[in-house]
């Protein structure tokens, strides 16, 4: 429940306060900010209190556009500033990392650190985490269960205190997202684990060890937690059977940058000599670009033409999707840290098999499912990564998409077009991909839930604005009506 009304009424109902008609004078008319749980205008409000209460959403309301031109810069990688920011916790003091993505999923991470003990400022794109105080606490249940992302501390509190409570993440809508191979990695270097009560405990009774560790499968997660704690045993780490994705090398870089002794990351096996934790200090780190925004503002060139241009991204870390987009009849260039796409004719039916990288990048597969929709034939889409991860797939028939779901696989019968309509973000990706749909579909989409896009692009309407899409972010009252907020 969430009253409109003015401040001076806001507790009546004792709900989040959504101040909106329009009537506003000050900094920011009709602007919104987050403030403890409340909304509330910036500004001095000379509006009269409402004496309804209703019900109110923020939703993205795309409508058919022309065409997505121009240059983006994409922000820093949501995937590797999470764990960045929970390496610092290694070096005791205050380590500086910039190109720091103005995301939800990083203010959830900076409050982790926080209830560590650390103190996290953020100017701009730069966060200073000072993790002089850190001390050998339990990680909320609360944010943990905000973002799992959040278990991303294990190694490093194992590695500073020899002890870890970290609440069990949950799963999510694409999986049930384990941890099993987390552990088995820290298990290896003499990590000693006991659940309690969906609290999961980490000790280590004899002290870390180096050891040859085999991953069965090359999770992100694992490997970043492995070679976290791996960094500060007693001798030598092999860890086999990697993850090889580009921000497993940011991190290696920043913990190299901490005093680490890392190498190989990138390649399927890592070599890490442990070094004293007392050696390790603190540093400046510079987050790389998100492939995957990349990808996505990519898809949305493909999608309705272009020529667009991304840029702060090496194209080395898109090599698949590049290949995908020339196979769908796209022209694509790149230079160091850019890469621009066109097209001109329809797009061609692709098959698509997500994998672990440099495999094609699971969380692309909801946007490449989208230019498959359109394309003239038949694709297959399978999912390998992920056991749940279609969702998009059912929002998108809503559209006027004609997939088909097999167990792992979608056959995706593409159409001429897609209709606007009433979709719901299911997941951060898929939600990105609903968005760009509505901007290729006849008429409007209202797209919901998008606080799983909040999460993971930065002002994701305000970078499609600036490339021409009729795209508005607003709330949306439960009598259906429409306020612009951006
Ligand atoms: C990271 O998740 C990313 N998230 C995901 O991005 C990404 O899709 C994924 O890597 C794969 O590239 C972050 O970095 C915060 P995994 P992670 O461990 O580390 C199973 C996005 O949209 N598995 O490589 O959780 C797991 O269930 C998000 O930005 C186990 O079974 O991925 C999954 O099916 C979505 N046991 C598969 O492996 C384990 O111990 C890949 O997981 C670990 C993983």
């Amino acid at each position: 429940m969430v009253h409109v009304g003015s401040t001076a009424d806001a507790s009546l109902c004792g709900a989040p306060c959504i101040i909106t008609d329009g009537k506003h004078r000050g900094r920011n008319p009709g602007r919104m900010v987050w403030w403890d749980s409340w909304f509330r205008c910036v500004c001095a409000p000379v509006i009269e209190a409402k004496d309804t209460c209703i019900m109110s959403e923020e939703v993205i309301v795309a409508r058919e556009s022309e065409n997505l031109t121009g240059t983006i810069k994409v922000s820093g990688a949501k995937n590797s500033a999470l764990k960045l920011i929970a390496a610092a916790i290694l070096g005791r003091g205050a380590s500086v990392i910039h190109n720091v993505p103005l995301i939800s999923d990083i203010e959830v991470m900076s409050d982790v650190a926080r209830a560590m003990g650390a103190e996290v400022v953020r100017t701009d794109h730069t966060l200073t985490v000072d993790t002089t105080n850190v001390q050998d606490k339990e990680t909320p249940y609360a944010l943990v269960s905000k973002m799992r992302a959040s278990i991303s501390v294990l190694g490093p509190m194992v590695g500073r205190f020899g002890h870890a409570r970290v609440s069990m993440p949950g799963g999510c809508q694409i999986g049930a997202r384990k941890i099993d191979m987390h552990l088995v990695g820290m298990s290896a270097l003499g990590v000693q684990f006991n659940l309690d009560h969906g609290v999961l405990e980490a000790s280590v009774p004899d002290g870390l060890h180096g050891n040859d560790v085999c991953l069965e499968f090359p999770s992100v997660g694992a490997t970043e937690n492995t070679m976290m704690t791996a960094v500060v045993a007693n001798g030598h780490t092999t860890l086999e059977n990697a993850a090889r994705e580009p921000e497993i090398v940011d991190l290696a870089n920043m913990l190299n940058s901490m005093g680490c002794k890392v190498s190989g990351a990138g390649n399927s096996t890592i070599e890490i000599e442990g070094v004293p934790l007392e050696s390790l200090h603190p540093c400046e780190h510079t987050t790389v670009g998100d492939r995957i925004e990349a990808g996505t503002f990519l898809v949305g060139g493909a999608l309705l033409g272009g020529p667009l241009t991304v840029t702060g991204i090496d194209p080395s870390f898109l090599r698949m999707a590049i290949l995908k987009l020339r196979a769908m009849g796209c022209d694509v260039d790149y230079g160091d840290d850019w890469i621009s796409i066109r097209r001109t004719g329809r797009l061609k039916p692709v098959d698509i098999q997500t994998l672990p990288h440099p495999g094609f990048p699971t969380d692309l597969q909801a946007q490449f499912m989208l230019l498959c929709s359109l394309a003239d034939g038949s694709s297959v889409v399978t999912e390998n990564v992920f056991e749940n991860r279609f969702m998009f797939a059912e929002e998108i028939m809503r559209m006027g998409a004609d997939i088909t779901i097999d167990g792992h696989h979608a056959i995706v019968e593409g159409v001429d077009k897609l209709e606007g309509a009433p979709v719901s973000s299911t997941d951060l990706r898929g939600g990105a991909a609903l968005v760009l749909a509505g901007l290729a579909a006849e008429g409007e989409t209202i797209v919901r839930s998008i606080g799983h896009i909040d999460r993971g692009y930065e002002d994701y309407v305000g970078k499609l604005r600036h490339l021409g899409a009729d795209v508005e972010r607003c709330l949306m009252n439960d009598d259906g009506s429409l306020v612009a907020l951006q």
